[in-house]
């Protein structure tokens, strides 16, 4: 049954390679592998047969087929190198990369139209100035309320439709509180008064159409000093906004309204495009507000102003829905680039 002579032996080898050879595709070998090596094949027979013989014929027998097993493993092994190293090489061809080709554009970021109105609008109080001071936007009620002579169920309170996080705690509803820490700290450590400040930031009110948003930003102006008047308040103002908008014919005006925190009050209106448009409150500090924070309010005097600053991009820009600014469509934020 076992016929393992040596030209058998070399007989195998020699036809499994032929047989290798002609194997193109990795699957073709496959295929072939099994007519020698598989469960019905070839040598897999041979070894079957193996219990069949004596005791004796054995060992020499199961050595022998092993000698051919692994000639055919060999070349099996030789030919399935060469058809992947072909492959490789067809594909280094087809596929071949030109590396002086450009890299694909990600795009160049940009800023968010927001983002440049509060650097331009910092650039230019800076160059009057002014610096620039920063708040928690979650307040206790102490600094969003009580020490701006808001005090508790104070009906002045239902002008800000607040987002409470807790009984003490507020996402605050405007920028004013900065004026608080800052007079405060000015004092700890020295610095002031006189002080003068902006305060940009993001204020929150529970509010949502067209013209409002949940989330949107304001600046806040400060200037103490022993001598500050209405004068400077409009001044200052004016100058701001004629920079802003480079309309050096823009005006400013006053309607006497109220705030708690500042008396005098007023909103602030610009002239635009033959009309007015209010674009903020303002006021002389009050002296409760003073008193709250520890500043002589008979030596100063301070006033203090908020711009909405939203509004200032939608007119700088032209943008007529102001949530078209929180939707994040690139289609909108790229025209600003
Ligand atoms: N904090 C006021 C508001 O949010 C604006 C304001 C600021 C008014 C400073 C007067 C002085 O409506």
């Amino acid at each position: 049954m076992v016929n393992m002579t040596v030209q058998n032996m070399e007989h195998i080898i020699s036809e499994a390679t032929q047989d290798f050879g002609a194997c193109e595709t990795i699957q073709d070998l496959e295929q072939a592998k099994a007519r020698y090596l598989g469960k019905s094949g070839l040598l897999t027979e041979q070894l079957k047969g193996l219990g069949k013989l004596s005791a004796e014929e054995r060992p020499a027998a199961g050595a022998a087929i092993n000698v051919v097993k692994q000639g055919v493993e060999e070349a099996l092994r030789q030919r399935r190198e060469a058809i992947l190293h072909a492959e490789q090489a067809r594909q280094l061809e087809s596929e071949s990369i030109d590396v002086t080709m450009p890299a694909r554009n990600h795009g160049k970021g940009g800023l968010h139209p927001v983002t440049m109105t509060l650097n331009r609008l910092e650039q230019i109080f800076h160059s009057i100035g002014f610096a620039v001071a920063e708040g928690p936007e979650i307040e206790t009620d102490f600094y969003n309320f009580t020490a701006l002579n808001i005090p508790e169920d104070h009906p002045a309170r239902a002008m800000h439709d607040t987002f409470y996080i807790d009984d003490k705690h507020v996402l605050r509803t405007h920028t004013s509180p900065v004026q608080v820490h800052y007079m405060q700290n000015a004092l700890k450590d020295e610095s002031g008064p006189p002080l003068k400040i902006i305060a940009p930031g993001r204020v929150y009110r529970v509010d949502s159409d067209a013209t409002h948003s949940p989330m949107f930003h304001q600046v806040e102006g400060l200037w103490v000093d022993e001598d500050i008047s209405f004068a400077n308040l409009k001044g200052v103002v004016q100058d701001f906004l004629q920079r802003f908008f480079e309309r050096e014919d823009l005006e400013v005006r006053f309607r006497p309204s109220f705030f708690p925190f500042t008396e005098p009050s007023a909103e602030m209106d610009m002239s635009w495009n033959g009309g007015w448009l209010e674009i903020g409150g303002c006021g002389m500090v009050h002296p409760e507000v003073f008193r709250h924070v520890g500043i002589d309010s008979e030596k100063y005097r301070g006033f203090a102003f908020g711009l909405g600053v939203e509004r200032l991009t939608m007119l700088r820009y032209g943008v007529n829905d102001l949530r078209l600014f929180f939707n994040n469509d690139m289609r909108f934020l790229q025209q600003f680039g």
